[in-house]
């Protein structure tokens, strides 16, 4: 028995098969992010693989770098060093809603690597947030910051984060967003690590996970962008 399909039901339907169809690959907001805040951003380009970021001025709580082997050690270490600073270990004692992503910064190579990994400061707290105890700082970005993203599900582990950030680099190979990234890796300071982890899921969340892979970077000439 056919149902006829009102105009709406119609359009819902044509949606979600072109949805299915041409966006499963792209980037969706994390679930995590419907519970817990998460940094506002713009997307500045969507397409099979890969998104374009555009965030405005967000501070996070950083940890010093943390020389490991392993990314998913030095990320845990350095997730229980921020977790006491939301808890209320820092200057103001002062507890702090939590957020997602934290993301990790790699930067060296295979035999010596150093992560920071960070917390995003909840809106609330961005233009004051408590100054954290030793070992800890707060890492203001620039107005605007630029990242290439590319997002994988699962646990992040030592081998698949290698492999995420070189599928990233290879679906933008060849683009204006490519040569942007790497003028800004040559510039370094916040640019310089080799790309940066954001998780948004808790160790104790199984269904859903979302990871990402960013290249943080600059858009200097880009018409229309006030730096
Ligand atoms: C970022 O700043 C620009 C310019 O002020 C504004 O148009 C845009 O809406 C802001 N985006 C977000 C996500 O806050
Ligand atoms: C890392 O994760 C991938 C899937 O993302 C999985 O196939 C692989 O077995 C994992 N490796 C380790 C060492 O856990």
């Amino acid at each position: 028995m056919a149902v006829p399909l009102t105009a709406s039901k119609k359009l819902c339907f044509f949606l979600l098969v072109f949805c299915f169809l041409s966006l499963s690959c792209l980037a969706r907001l994390p679930p995590a992010c419907k519970r817990i805040e998460c940094p506002a951003y713009d997307v500045v380009h969507a397409t099979n693989g890969y998104e374009i970021r555009r965030y405005n001025s967000t501070a996070w709580v950083s940890t010093s770098p943390i020389q490991h082997l392993s990314i998913v050690q030095a990320a845990r270490t350095g997730f229980f060093r921020l977790y006491d600073y939301i808890q209320g270990k820092n200057n103001y004692k002062q507890k702090i809603e939590m957020t997602a992503p934290v993301i990790t910064q790699v930067s060296g190579s295979d035999k010596s690597s150093s992560f920071v990994v960070s917390f995003f400061v909840p809106k609330k707290n961005q233009a004051k947030p408590p100054p954290p105890l030793k070992g800890m700082h707060v890492q203001r970005w620039k107005k605007t910051v630029y990242v290439a993203v590319r997002q994988f599900g699962g646990f992040v582990n030592d081998t698949n984060v290698g492999e995420e950030a070189a599928a990233l680099k290879n679906s933008i190979a060849g683009t204006q967003w490519s040569s942007a990234i790497d003028k800004s890796h040559k510039k370094g300071g916040g640019y310089a690590s080799a790309y940066t982890v954001a998780q948004y899921n808790a160790p104790f969340e199984y269904a859903d996970r979302v990871n990402e892979i960013w290249f943080l970077f600059d858009m200097q000439n880009r018409k229309g962008n006030m730096m």
